[in-house]
């Protein structure tokens, strides 16, 4: 039975969902040195956003073939040494969305009207209302930056509360944003008008530091900073000083560059400042989306099913995976068959895309072709993950083209390597109920469905030829359980494709090559 590593809290109708399909251990006290240690043995590992999945954890993850992230981020993952790996990465992606956007907008009001403090000053007995003056969030104007799942639901709850909404995010369109009622601005134009400045954007190369002391220089001085994103986009050191001289008014802040927060000088401030401890997906109801999304997804993986949510491989819905199915295994199939025609080294797999299959979505059906063109050598090492880069770093140029002209079949594939020691093609179709037909090769029309061992041949279509080859094997104690010759014109070059029971003696190929009339002869297994 598979084994399954919980190494974060999470809900436990997750861990139930796990245990129908694996063993499960759920070990949320593991140091960094433990988890290494411990990882070999599991299939499969689940964590929210405390457990760091470094590169040494996913090398030491022989066996791991997923990684469930219970939430958005994966900043906690190593995706590209999983992707080396072939480890698939997948997170939730809508599941704490609501609870996201609902604590940004608890965040601002807090800040608005001084509640946590308030509180505080209650329950320390004292009644300090002149203390406490508050402002209105009603007609300010809230800045978002990053308009995706949780900025839309911030602007959409602002809009309603009487805000004017400012958004920057380069990837969102002025149609998306003016169906949040968000003006797309710049951000300098943001940092200077906004009365509050949400963030809603991932940590990356752009993002780091991109509240900093010049910009935190732009910004009124009543402005208000709300960080429910992820530590690391607001320089803290800056963010303290200008709240400390009054440069801007003050922020919230759930997210720090180092989490838990040590020493930090946003715990003086006052106030101002509401800190709280990355509790942006903490609701019941997020963690059960979250913990359920996920689980789902590690049980199908360990069952071979696709993920819906994977990070690291061609997004698709499970609709179009289902659609797709027979076709990446037809990819796969071909891929394979030319890989191993192809003999030496291979400079470039071109794939074609023919009649309606040209309409679908390609990205998958070409990754299944490297798959399976790569599989002869690195055995289960490639997947769908790691196929494109493993391509890649071998030099294989991957050249894909559609066709919507329509062949003898609706939808066709046409798949091609080209390498050092010539080029070979094989075309593909599915039949009615998805049956795999191998429908050309080398540019020789043939009708034969793929079988386990195969052997191809080459020759000038004279009489004979194809009773010597039937005796031969013979000889060799080769059972044949099917034969078709494809040529183009009478007498001229054919090709024979043979499907036999057992896999080619040593040295039978080398007999073949020596008949009269033989060009070429290869054996195939699949
Ligand atoms: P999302 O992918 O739906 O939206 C992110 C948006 O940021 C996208 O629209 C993207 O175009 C935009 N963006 C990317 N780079 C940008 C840049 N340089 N400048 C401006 N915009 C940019 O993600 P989401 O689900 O809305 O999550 C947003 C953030 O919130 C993520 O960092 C996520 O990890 C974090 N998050 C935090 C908590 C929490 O507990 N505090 C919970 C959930 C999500
Ligand atoms: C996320 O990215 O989903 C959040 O950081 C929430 C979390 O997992 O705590």
């Amino acid at each position: 039975m598979a084994k399954v590593l919980v190494s974060d809290s999470i809900d436990p109708q997750g861990v139930e969902i796990l245990r129908q399909v694996a063993e499960v251990d759920v070990n949320t006290k593991l140091t960094p040195e433990e988890l290494v240690q411990v990882i070999p043995q599991y299939d499969a590992l689940m964590l929210r956003s405390a457990t760091r999945v470094t590169k040494e954890v996913i090398e030491a993850g022989t066996q791991l073939k997923i990684i469930g992230r219970a939430g958005v981020g994966v900043d906690n993952i190593d995706v590209a040494a999983a992707t080396r790996q072939g480890i698939v990465v997948v997170n939730s992606p809508e599941g704490n969305t609501i609870a996201a956007a609902e604590h940004a907008l608890a965040m601002m009001l807090s800040l608005s009207r001084y509640i946590p403090d308030a509180n505080a000053s209650v329950k320390a007995s004292k009644w300090e209302r002149n203390k406490f003056m508050g402002a209105e969030v009603y007609k300010k104007t809230l800045g978002v930056i990053g308009l995706g799942k949780i900025g839309s639901h911030v602007a959409t709850v602002a809009r309603a509360m009487g805000m004017k909404l400012l958004a920057y995010d380069p990837f969102i369109s002025k149609e998306r944003a003016d169906q949040m009622s968000c003006t797309l601005v710049d951000l300098d134009y943001l940092f200077s008008e906004a009365d509050y400045i949400t963030l809603h954007i991932p940590k990356t190369k752009e993002t780091a530091n991109l509240i900093n002391a010049d910009v935190l220089a732009k910004m009124k001085p009543t402005a208000k900073i709300i960080n429910c994103a992820r530590g690391g986009i607001i320089d803290e050191n800056a963010l303290a000083e200008a709240i400390k001289n009054g440069q801007i008014g003050g922020a919230a802040l759930d997210v720090f560059s180092s989490e838990p927060l040590g020493e930090s000088p946003l715990r003086d401030l006052g106030p101002n400042v509401i800190l709280t401890p990355h509790l942006g997906a903490s609701t019941a109801e997020a963690q059960v989306n979250v913990a359920i999304d996920v689980a789902e997804q590690i049980r199908d993986v360990l069952l071979g099913l696709p993920a819906r949510s994977a990070v690291n491989i061609p997004g698709l819905n499970p609709e179009v995976m289902e659609k797709l199915r027979p076709y990446l295994q037809l990819a796969e199939t071909l891929g394979n068959l030319v890989g191993q025609l192809a003999g030496g080294r291979i400079e470039s797999l071109n794939v074609t895309l023919q009649g309606d299959l040209a309409t679908n979505q390609s990205q998958p059906i070409v990754v299944a072709a490297i798959k399976g063109l790569l599989s002869p050598a690195l055995r289960e090492r490639v997947n769908y993950v790691n196929a494109s880069i493993e391509a890649k770093e071998r030099g294989i140029r991957v050249i894909e083209t559609r066709d919507t002209s329509t062949h003898d079949y609706s939808g066709s594939l046409f798949v091609q390597s080209v390498g050092s020691l010539g080029e070979h093609s094989v075309t593909g179709a599915l039949l009615e109920g998805g049956e795999i037909r191998i429908t050309s090769l080398d540019g020789f029309p043939i009708n034969v469905p793929p079988s386990n061992h195969m052997l191809f041949t080459l020759h000038r279509d004279v009489p004979g030829i194809i009773g010597k080859i039937g005796s031969l094997l013979g000889s060799f104690n080769v059972n044949i359980a099917s034969m078709q010759v494809g040529r183009k014109i009478v007498r001229g070059d054919a090709v024979m494709v043979l499907s036999i029971d057992d896999p080619l003696p040593e040295g039978i190929i080398s007999e073949i090559k020596k008949i009269d009339g033989i060009r070429d002869a290869y054996t195939v297994s699949l």
